[in-house]
């Protein structure tokens, strides 16, 4: 699958490669209302990694149902809708509004999103506000919901169990970790709203860790991101308990990421003999 944030609507790349090899797409974070961002700038590069700090611009939840789904309804591969909201209100309105409509597969749960009721912590930082949002999304919608953990909070396995005792049909994670940047010539944070997320091989091994430890705490298949680029990447993933992977920032030095990551994993089993995927899942768990 292609990272939220990190692939458009998917129609941006589909000149540069057939997107429709792809497991799914992913598609921006939405949101009820359309967004304009964070203030400029909104991205910087770190060693092995970039922080950025869009803050969601996106189209919103109507200009996307009526231009972006008829298109993906056309579609062999599966879109799946990234959703984010200020209030659990806001994301069971917004899985309501997306139930039913054709071109849509899945909901992605993004609870990376600060509560404004509770203070602006991530819903996702706590076992109770993340299942909260769960729930609420879960009765709002027949499709099938993944939800997307964030790795600020200390126990990223019990905010996955929560949310599988909420209904969640799957997980994905991780979600970018909070940095920040100094301009030091300016004296002043790089980053327009002073922090960001940090995403690219810098975190792959936080990454790794965190699918290692939730695949080991809940039965509902886990899907990794963060920081794979090559097929070798998305192995350790499967191998540490992930059905399936997520690239995101790789696609911003080479956008053909996605389809070389699979194309490679096919050809890891074929030279090693093995026929079936599932086989490897959780391979490496002791
Ligand atoms: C520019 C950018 C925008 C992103 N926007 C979203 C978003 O809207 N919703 C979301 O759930 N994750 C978003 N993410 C997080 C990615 O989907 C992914 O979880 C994270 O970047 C780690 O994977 P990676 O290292 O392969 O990029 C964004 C990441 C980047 C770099």
């Amino acid at each position: 699958m292609t990272a939220s944030g990190t692939f458009g609507y998917g129609t941006e790349y589909s000149h540069l490669f057939d997107i429709q090899k792809l497991g799914a797409i992913v598609c921006k974070g939405t949101t009820l209302e359309p967004r304009e961002g964070n203030p400029q700038p909104r991205v910087a590069e770190t060693a092995c990694g970039v922080l950025n700090s869009i803050g969601l611009q996106n189209i919103g939840v109507k200009a996307l149902i009526e231009e972006k789904a008829p298109l993906w309804a056309s579609w062999r591969v599966p879109v799946i809708v990234n959703i984010a909201g200020e209030t659990v209100d806001d994301y069971s309105q917004l899985a309501g509004e997306l139930d039913g409509v054709a071109g849509v597969s899945a909901i992605e749960v993004n609870i990376s999103c600060p509560n404004i009721r509770a203070g602006g912590a991530e819903f996702g930082a706590s076992p109770k506000s993340a299942a909260r949002v769960t729930t609420a999304v879960k009765a709002a919608t027949s499709l099938p919901i993944l939800v997307k953990l964030t790795p600020n909070t200390s126990d990223i396995a019990e905010v996955a169990m929560a949310v599988a005792e909420a209904g969640a049909d799957a997980i994905s994670l991780i979600n970018t970790l909070k940095g920040i940047a100094i301009d030091v010539t300016k004296r002043r944070p790089l980053l327009g709203s002073i922090s960001g997320g940090l995403s690219g091989p810098a975190i792959k091994p936080v990454a790794l860790y965190m699918v290692y430890e939730v695949a080991g705490a809940v039965e509902v298949p886990v899907i990794g991101c963060g920081g794979i680029t090559t097929a070798s990447d998305a192995i350790e993933f499967i191998m540490a308990g992930a059905s399936a992977i997520q690239v995101g920032t790789a696609s911003f030095t080479n956008p053909r990421a996605p389809l070389d990551v699979l194309e490679g994993i096919e050809k890891f089993m074929k030279k090693e003999g093995i026929e079936d995927i599932t086989k490897l899942i959780g391979i490496a768990r002791l």
